[in-house]
């Protein structure tokens, strides 16, 4: 069963749900030049994108997300009402330093998250910060080239210690990247490169992967310096990969996808230096290893300041298919792999599999014996709203119930697992594509794609379900 002080929540990211994206001396970031709508990401992956807003072509969502920054009181109050124990929310850089090379942080910034942290002490919510969760200011993208450019560890330095000074003393838990390893398949959201700004080429991603990891660690330094009880953790997307079939040669290329995909960041990350088959990994990526820019005070940094548990994000599974010709396709949060026969699919292709969570638990803890930290899982789905007012969403409750069940099983087979924050707990603007409609929320937001609404809340079935969930500490998931 879980711990006593198992941390139940929810999770989302400042630039998908804060809106006021100008409000009291705001920066834009990245974030706030992507366009709403199922091309999104054919848009931003296009060579053409350059870090623009064209509102005569496009909608912009997450300029407005769901106005939390007037309305977060009313929320917390929400969160607090289903009884959550944390909730985990990240700080917008931009808001912070607005173009991101200021020497001086925004005062009127900081006081909103003085006033947001408050809010959830007041309620007994702990808050789990994710310093930098795919909302980087726009200008270290537009001026600097994103993450490559080294100069940005010292911007992000700056940004960790000001945070950190200010919100250390009252906020236990930290990320310091959202999903870094996300960038092996779209570097424009954490790492701030799209194909105008070197986005395309491995070498850049390898750098600045490499820039991020000496950033995390000096945000790591720079925690146990403010206070040694402070527990900082990395924060990857997690997809439990399978090969197709007993083939050894799918077998093989399971092991690598793992290597590539779901490990090379938190092996460098907890276990504080490059994995014995990262050459390798350059070679095949066309990586110029005399050409990378890693000193030896980086390495020892990398070192001396690994993080103290890992955040994952899990979703759902993938395969690998070497072998086969012609294999249809699956889809999923950056993620490709091929379809498993054995496994339901959201509305939007993302494959389902709660038995996959234990399996990927497993495989973190046996490989790094460092607790574990799900922030992010759920279902993404269309709500129909009842003539009255009601919001039926069975569906979330089954996913949510099945992914509980297999933390049950994880952690019965000794993984230590500190909490469980769903995603999207108040529905939000989607990643992905942009949509308000899809949902993950046990609190419904009433707006829709085109921004019409009046964003009043209401609660959904789940919001009571999860109550009960976490009144009985995850025993009682009727
Ligand atoms: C994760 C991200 O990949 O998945 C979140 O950390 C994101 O920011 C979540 O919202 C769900 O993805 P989407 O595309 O459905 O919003």
């Amino acid at each position: 069963m879980f711990k006593k002080d198992f941390l139940w929540g929810g999770a989302t990211a400042a630039n998908q749900l804060e809106g006021a994206y100008h409000a009291d001396g705001k920066g834009l970031s990245v974030a706030d030049v992507m366009p709403g709508g199922k091309q999104r990401f054919q848009v931003i992956g296009s060579p053409e994108f350059a870090w623009e807003i064209d509102e005569a072509k496009y909608i912009y969502p997450n300029h407005r997300g769901i106005d939390h920054y007037e309305r977060f009181r009313e929320d917390i109050a929400l969160f607090a009402e289903m009884g959550f124990k944390c909730y985990r929310f990240s700080i917008a850089w931009s808001r912070i330093f607005p173009k991101g090379d200021e020497l001086q942080p925004n005062e009127a910034g900081l006081k909103f998250y003085d006033a947001l942290i408050d809010e959830c002490l007041s309620y007994g919510i702990e808050p789990v910060i994710t310093i930098s969760h795919y909302e980087m200011p726009l200008h270290l993208a537009t001026a600097y080239g994103g993450w490559k450019n080294r100069q940005l560890i010292e911007f992000y330095e700056r940004f960790a210690k000001t945070v950190l000074t200010r919100y250390g003393k009252k906020v236990n838990y930290w990320m310091t990247f959202n999903e870094i390893n996300s960038a092996f398949h779209f570097p424009a959201l954490s790492q701030g490169m799209v194909a105008s700004n070197g986005g395309a080429e491995m070498q850049n991603v390898f750098q600045a992967w490499h820039n991020q990891f000496v950033a995390s660690s000096l945000a790591v330094k720079i925690a146990r310096e403010i206070d040694s009880t402070i527990q900082v953790g990395c924060m990857i997307i997690y997809a439990t990969s399978y090969g197709i079939d007993s083939n050894p040669i799918n077998q093989a290329a399971n092991l690598v996808q793992n290597q590539e995909f779901n490990f090379f960041c938190t092996d460098v990350q907890v276990r504080g230096a490059y994995p014995a088959y990262t050459k390798r990994m350059h070679k095949k990526y066309g990586v110029d290893e005399a050409k990378l820019v890693i000193t030896e005070e980086d390495l020892a940094l990398l070192k001396n300041y690994p993080v103290d548990y890992i955040g994952f994000s899990y979703y759902m599974s993938m395969v690998v298919d070497e072998t086969s010709e012609e294999t249809e396709g699956a889809s999923g949060n950056l993620l490709g792999g091929v379809k498993n026969p054995f496994l339901k699919a959201s509305e939007w292709g993302w494959q389902i599999d709660p038995e996959g969570l234990r399996i990927a638990m497993n495989e973190l803890y046996g490989r790094y014996q460092v607790p574990l930290f799900i922030v992010e899982n759920g279902l993404g789905a269309i709500d129909e709203v009842q003539p009255d007012g009601s919001i039926e969403d069975g569906y979330r409750i089954d996913y949510l119930r099945a992914h509980i069940e297999a933390m049950k099983e994880a952690v019965e087979d000794g993984v230590d697992l500190m909490g469980y924050t769903p995603w999207g707990c108040i529905d939000l603007v989607s990643a992905s594509t942009g949509e308000m409609s899809k949902r993950y929320g046990f609190i419904y937001v009433d707006l829709d794609d085109q921004g019409n609404g009046t964003l009043d809340r209401s609660k959904k079935a789940s919001f009571d379900w999860y109550k009960k969930v976490i009144a009985s500490n995850g025993a009682d998931l009727a």
